[in-house]
C-alpha cells in the first residue's frame, strides 16, 4: 500500500471504500446475470432501454439511449449525471411514465411502466411546465392531495407544510406570474412532497435556483430523503450536486446512444458537506473521470480494491 492509500484510509476511517467504483456498462450478458441472480427484486427496473425519436423521415432519426441497464432498489437516492444534451431527461421521462422507450423494458414491481402514475412524482426541468397558472403557490401544492380526496383542513395543512419547508412562507397567495424562476420551481417541489409519491424522479430541480437557496434544498432533500424512505431518482450536471446527494453516481455517456458509462457507490454519511475534506478529495477524483469521460479509466477502483 502506498503512503497516499496509508492516509486515505485513516481519512475515511471505517468507510474503506468511499468512492467506490461499482462496474462499467455491460457490453454483454454478465452484468444482467449477475443482476438476475440477486434475490431481491429492485423496485425500478431498466434493462436495454433504447431511444429513438420520431423524425420527419422515419429512420432518420439517431438513438438518442441505446443499452441502458439501471437497479433502483427501495429507499435508494441515485444520481444520473452527464453532460446537457445526453439524455437524461429522456431517461427520466421514460421512467416517468411520460414518454415511451422505443427499445427494451422499464419495470415497476415487475410490471412495465406505460404511463405516470400517483407513485412516481416529478419535478420538471422547467416549472413553467409544470405549476398551473391559474392557482395560487398553496392550490398548487395542494392539487396532489386534493385529488386523492384529503379534506380541506389537512391538505391545507400538509402545503403549508411543505410551502414552509422550501421558504415560500408568505407567498402562499401569490400566482405562479408573480413568483422568480426560482420560487417557481421550489413550489413545483414542494407539490411533488405535498404528493408523498413513493418514487421521487427529479430533472435538474435546483438548477434555475440561487446558491444559497440551492443549498438550503439540497440539504432539505436529503433530510427529506432520510426521514422517509422514498426512492429518487435525480438528474443534475453538477458533480458536486451529485456527491452531495447521491447514494449512486450514475455517469452517462454522451449522446448519440448514451447509456450508463460508470456507477459509483458514494458512502460519505449524510449530512454532507463541501468542507468535509473527504468530499473535497472524492469531488476531485470524480471531477477527473467527468472530464475525461469514457477515455479514462478508473484511477478509484483501484484505490478502491
Ligand atoms: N421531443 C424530442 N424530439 C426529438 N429529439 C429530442 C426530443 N427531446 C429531446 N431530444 C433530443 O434528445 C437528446 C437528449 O435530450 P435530453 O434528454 O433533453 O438531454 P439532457 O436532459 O441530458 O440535456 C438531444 O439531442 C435532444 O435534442
Ligand atoms: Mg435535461
Amino acid at each position: 500500500m502506498s503512503a497516499t492509500n496509508a492516509t486515505n484510509a485513516t481519512l475515511e476511517g471505517a468507510l474503506p471504500a468511499p468512492l467506490a467504483f461499482v462496474r462499467e456498462t455491460p457490453r454483454d450478458a454478465t452484468w444482467r446475470n449477475a443482476a438476475a441472480a440477486r434475490d431481491i427484486q429492485p423496485l425500478i427496473r431498466i434493462r436495454d432501454v433504447e431511444m429513438r425519436y420520431p423524425g420527419e423521415h422515419s429512420g432518420e432519426t439517431a438513438k438518442v439511449l441505446a443499452g441502458v441497464h439501471l437497479d433502483i432498489h427501495e429507499g435508494e437516492f441515485h444520481v444520473l449525471l452527464g453532460p446537457s444534451g445526453c439524455g437524461k431527461s429522456t431517461l427520466l421521462n421514460i421512467i416517468a411514465g411520460l414518454l415511451q422507450q422505443t427499445g427494451g423494458t422499464v419495470t415497476m414491481r415487475g410490471k412495465a411502466i406505460q404511463k405516470p402514475g400517483r407513485e412516481r412524482g416529478m419535478v420538471f426541468q422547467n416549472a413553467d411546465a409544470a405549476i398551473f397558472p391559474w392557482l395560487t403557490v398553496l392550490e398548487n401544492v395542494e392539487f396532489g392531495p386534493r385529488m386523492a380526496a384529503v379534506n380541506k383542513a389537512e391538505r391545507r395543512a400538509i402545503a403549508q407544510k411543505y410551502v414552509d419547508l422550501v421558504g415560500l412562507a408568505g407567498h402562499e397567495g401569490k400566482f405562479p406570474h408573480e413568483l422568480s424562476g426560482g420560487m417557481k420551481q421550489r413550489t413545483q417541489i414542494a407539490r411533488l412532497l405535498a404528493n408523498d409519491s413513493a418514487v421521487l424522479v427529479m430533472d435538474e430541480p435546483f438548477g434555475a435556483l440561487d446558491a444559497h437557496t440551492r443549498r438550503i434544498m439540497q440539504n432539505e432533500l436529503a433530510r427529506t430523503w432520510r426521514e422517509t424512505g422514498k426512492t429518487v431518482v435525480f438528474v443534475t450536471h453538477d458533480i458536486q450536486e451529485a456527491l452531495l446527494l447521491g447514494q449512486w453516481v450514475h455517469i452517462m455517456s454522451r449522446a448519440p446512444a448514451a447509456r450508463i458509462h460508470k456507477t459509483y457507490r458514494v458512502e460519505l454519511p449524510y449530512p454532507r458537506s463541501e468542507t468535509d475534506p473527504r468530499f473535497i478529495r472524492l469531488l476531485a477524483q470524480l471531477q477527473g473521470h467527468f472530464d475525461f469521460g469514457v477515455e479514462r479509466e478508473p484511477a478509484i477502483a483501484e484505490e478502491a480494491a
